[in-house]
């Protein structure tokens, strides 16, 4: 049989061992030998220098023994050089050298833009949603997206706890690039009482505004969640101008961050403390949910069916709870739609 390949690229995200582990057994179940590549398109392109540091073989002990790991096994990479015509054509050639007759690719938008153009070389691609941001707009979920929300909603829980034991505000970052999900449903989650999104143009008075009315009516704990992209829609504020007269450490020209957020609201708001907590890097890194690991399972075994029955160029999703599958470039054509009804159950008005 046709070797068939597996590699995560991108942000690595809670599940991706799940979906490799799931394409291990199905291809282990269809007698296809499966080869890993490591850091995503690098592997692919021998980056490393050492060929047993690029490719590994998958056996079904190796991936049983990760299937419920965080983060990715096969390591992951971003590899911009794959906008490179030439250099694509490079690693399609690595592929057909090593007798690969198919390609699960499991990553966010870029990886599968490499796929989509992997396929129009001959390389029979198929895509699996991982990113914790759940910013691809064709499914309801993408693999890490659940583990993030779970994990942002227990770190806004603690902090709801001592903000509760203090009677102070704060502020919370949580990731997600452009995207405000995992910021809307971490504050749905928890009934935090402000949520700032980049897909909702907001202003440092309107959220001030929201936070006085709490305190008015006797909410001195409310938690003011934010999404990481949420700068790109603030309207202008210049917070060197604001924070400079208290003596805060504040250089003209520098950009608006949590820390700096929570320091304007508290002098906006009368507050003596307002703090401010950026969750980071442990939200990608979390052990995945059964919710993610389920998805990554049932995708992983969709992609090697596709393979086998000859189907290419598509990407995996799930849509009214049912997992399905789409060809790549509609779903990266797939406009992102953002839960305003729910945003504005959180903000109140
Ligand atoms: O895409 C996943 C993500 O975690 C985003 O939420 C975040 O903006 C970005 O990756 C961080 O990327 P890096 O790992 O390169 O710092």
């Amino acid at each position: 049989m046709p070797n068939i390949a597996v590699l995560t690229s991108g942000g690595d995200s809670p599940g991706m061992n799940a979906a490799v582990m799931s394409v291990a057994r199905c291809a282990n179940h269809l007698d296809m030998p499966l080869i890993g590549i490591k850091r995503g398109y690098n592997g692919l392109l021998g980056r490393s220098g050492k060929l047993e540091d690029d490719f590994v073989r998958l056996d079904l002990d190796t991936v049983l023994d990760i299937a419920d790991l965080p983060g990715t096994y096969l390591r992951t990479a971003r590899c911009t050089e794959f906008l490179d015509p030439a250099v694509r054509e490079r690693a399609a050639q690595r592929l057909r050298d090593m007798d690969v007759s198919g390609l699960v690719v499991i990553g966010g938008n870029g990886s599968f833009q490499g796929a989509m153009r992997l396929c129009e070389l001959g390389i029979p691609c198929i895509g699996i949603p991982g990113t914790i941001d759940n910013d691809l707009a064709y499914t309801e979920m993408t693999l890490g997206y659940d583990t993030a929300v779970n994990c942002c909603s227990d770190v806004v829980r603690a902090i709801r706890a001592t903000s509760r034991s203090h009677d102070r505000p704060h502020v919370v970052e949580v990731m997600g690039r452009d995207c405000g999900d995992i910021a809307l449903s971490t504050a749905a989650a928890t009934g935090a009482e402000i949520v700032v999104v980049p897909e909702v143009k907001w202003s440092v008075d309107e959220v001030a505004d929201k936070l006085n009315f709490q305190i008015k009516r006797g909410n001195t704990r409310a938690t003011v969640v934010i999404a990481e992209g949420c700068w790109a829609s603030m309207k202008p504020f210049d917070v060197y101008k604001f924070l400079k007269p208290y003596g805060k450490e504040v250089y003209e020209g520098e950009p608006m961050t949590a820390e700096r957020l929570a320091s304007v609201l508290k002098r906006k708001c009368g507050m003596i403390e307002v703090r401010s907590t950026v969750v980071g890097y442990t939200q990608r890194g979390a052990s995945p949910t059964a919710r993610d690991c389920i998805f990554a399972f049932e995708a992983g075994a969709m992609a090697v069916e596709l393979l086998k029955k000859g189907i290419s160029n598509q990407v995996i999703g799930m849509k009214n709870g049912k997992t399905f599958h789409m060809p790549i470039e509609k779903a990266l054509a797939a406009k992102h739609t953002f839960n305003k009804k729910l945003f504005n159950t959180v903000n109140g008005f």
